[in-house]
């Protein structure tokens, strides 16, 4: 590792475990099968009782749900579904009661189609200044018949639609979502005034929604072939990743750091986060987002993506920790989100799945920096098959019903009982807002709470000890060591405090490396065998032990 001997920014967050709470799916306070906040708020002593430092909201405003929530129609009020501005007070208010910090998601690469900004914009016409918000053009052909260039949706086919007029509006996700115009002054001074919005109502820090993408060559050229195929090469998109994206969040930074206090329990100025969800993958140009007076973390989704191979992996763990310390920002570590396929499911399902989700949370959590917990990830819960006429995530629609989508991991948590919905709501099962599958009962919170080989045990011993005992966090990789060879079928290393980590991927059981004499186990993912050796798909820590000469 690199050894830039600038030490980690950053206050409580440096060295952080953020839990994220997508609140629909999370706990329903009032029978009509969705959650709420209210919910999430008699929910967060377990949150406090699992030990993680700050829970993340995804979106509560108002929305007509075409993308869960990242279609946003007034960025400063709760979506009544989900409750009102003074159950989100509460939630703050209690949350910070209980040591924990809160988070919420900013979206300001594209409103919803029902924003009034884009409501006025339809309304007006082409050329006008209310369509200079968003990013409308004429169309190409010689009736405006084809998109103004090839650029494509994330969520596949074109990222233009037509309006009737000729024009056609951009749209980097779904046509609910148009993208907005950042060149333009009000769009920024509005994003300030939202930015001070919630920080008078207690936010912590906000995670900032495609971070990478809100400024567009204002030439708009054809991007050519190959558009989201090789997200490695994501930063070279006209669409992404461009200069302008740094001196906004240099300012939002100052904004964050000179916005007088919020209510009591709340981050004092100086001490609130900025989080960019950055689909950059270069970690040299991921790391700029990070640079000091920007953002405070970056989303290493490259560690989420990661198969599970310890080459692989090893590439991740040494580039990102290099690129991060190189600007004195932590690491963040994740294994997965409302956008990604369960770990349990994605490491190869049943108890192999479950087997290397274990040592991957062992792993994740012994890295030096941060780490972000989706709901659900410490039960272990699977991905969820659910019928195509239940699925909500565009992804479906705009494939033509070949892509699933990303709907089987928002299913609603099981929290007791033995049957659906297993405490999440008193709706009929049917009537929640994804129905769960049978079969949770041995995975609901109260199960695992009782069972201390579940996952939310083996979650909250690491959680505990990161906080307090022999294993507590560092935010610092410059002294992180591999002890294992570029080709070995394990990973260790040393984190340079004195614990050390390794996690088995092959197929016989490890003799811990000679580097290890003298360590104890501290944790582990699983039992290792009688002759101590570390078996497959299992993790451990190991704490040097201090011996007491003469
Ligand atoms: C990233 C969010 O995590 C995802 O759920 C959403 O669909 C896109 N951004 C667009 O807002």
């Amino acid at each position: 590792m690199t050894s830039a001997g600038r030490g980690v920014r950053g206050p409580w967050w440096r060295d952080a475990v953020c839990y994220e709470i997508h609140p629909r799916a999370f706990a329903d306070s009032d029978g009509d099968g969705i959650g709420d906040l209210p919910g999430a708020t008699a929910r967060l002593p377990y949150l406090r009782d699992l030990g993680v430092d700050a829970v993340w909201l995804t979106p509560f405003y108002p929305s007509p749900l075409a993308d869960a929530g990242y279609d946003i129609a007034d960025h400063t009020a709760v979506a009544p579904d989900v409750g009102t501005l003074g159950d989100f007070d509460t939630f703050a208010e209690r949350a910070h009661t209980l040591g924990l910090k809160v988070l919420v998601d900013l979206v300001p690469n594209h409103t919803s189609d029902a924003h009034p900004w884009f409501r006025e914009a339809l309304a007006a016409p082409g050329g006008s200044t209310a369509r200079e918000r968003y990013l409308f053009r004429p169309g190409r052909g010689v009736r405006g018949e084809e998109p103004p260039n090839d650029w494509r949706s994330a969520f596949g086919g074109a990222a233009w639609t037509p309006v009737g007029d000729g024009e056609w509006y951009l749209h980097l996700h779904a046509p609910e979502q148009p993208d907005l115009n950042w060149y333009r002054p009000d769009v920024v001074a509005d994003f300030e005034r939202i930015l001070r919005f919630w920080l008078d109502h207690g936010v912590d820090g906000f995670r900032v929604d495609v971070a990478h993408a809100l400024y567009k060559d204002p030439a708009l050229p054809d991007a050519g072939p190959g558009q989201h195929e090789d997200p490695a090469r994501n930063h070279l998109l006209p669409y992404y990743d461009r200069e302008e994206l740094h001196p906004l969040y240099r300012s939002w930074h100052t904004l964050l750091a000179e916005h007088p206090a919020g209510p009591p329990g709340s981050a004092p100025p100086g001490e609130r986060l900025l989080v960019a969800e950055a689909a950059v993958f270069d970690p040299a140009r991921l790391a700029r987002y990070v640079r000091p007076g920007e953002m405070g973390q970056s989303f290493n989704f490259a560690f989420l993506e990661c198969p599970w191979e310890p080459a692989a992996i090893r590439a991740v763990v040494t580039e990102s920790v290099d690129a991060m310390t190189a600007v004195g920002a932590p690491v963040t570590w994740v294994l997965s989100s409302h956008d990604a396929v369960r770990p349990v499911t994605r490491y190869g399902g049943g108890p192999v799945g479950v087997r290397r989700a274990r040592a991957a949370a062992l792993l994740m959590l012994a890295l030096p920096g941060t780490a972000y917990v989706y709901q659900g990830e410490e039960l272990g819960l699977p991905q969820v098959e659910l019928a195509d006429d239940r699925l909500r995530d565009p992804v479906w629609r705009r494939s033509g019903g070949t892509e699933r989508g990303r709907d089987g991991c928002r299913v609603p948590l099981p929290w007791e009982g033995g049957r659906a919905p297993y405490g999440f709501s008193s709706a009929a099962p049917a009537d929640c807002w994804f129905p769960q599958p049978q079969g949770w009962a041995a995975l609901t919170a109260d199960a695992e709470r009782a069972d201390p080989g579940s996952m939310l045990e083996l979650y909250r011993a690491a959680l505990r000890l990161r906080r307090s005992g022999s294993a507590r966090a560092v935010a610092d990789g410059a002294a992180l060591r591999l002890l294992s060879p570029p080709d070995a079928a394990h990973l260790a290393f040393d984190r340079g405090d004195g614990l050390l980590c390794a996690v088995n991927f092959g197929a016989r059981p490890l003799a811990l490396p000679e580097s290890f004499d003298g360590t104890e186990v501290v944790l582990a993912s699983g039992p290792l065998t009688d002759e101590g050796r570390l078996p497959t798909d299992t993790a451990v820590w190991l704490r040097q032990v201090v011996r007491s000469v003469g």
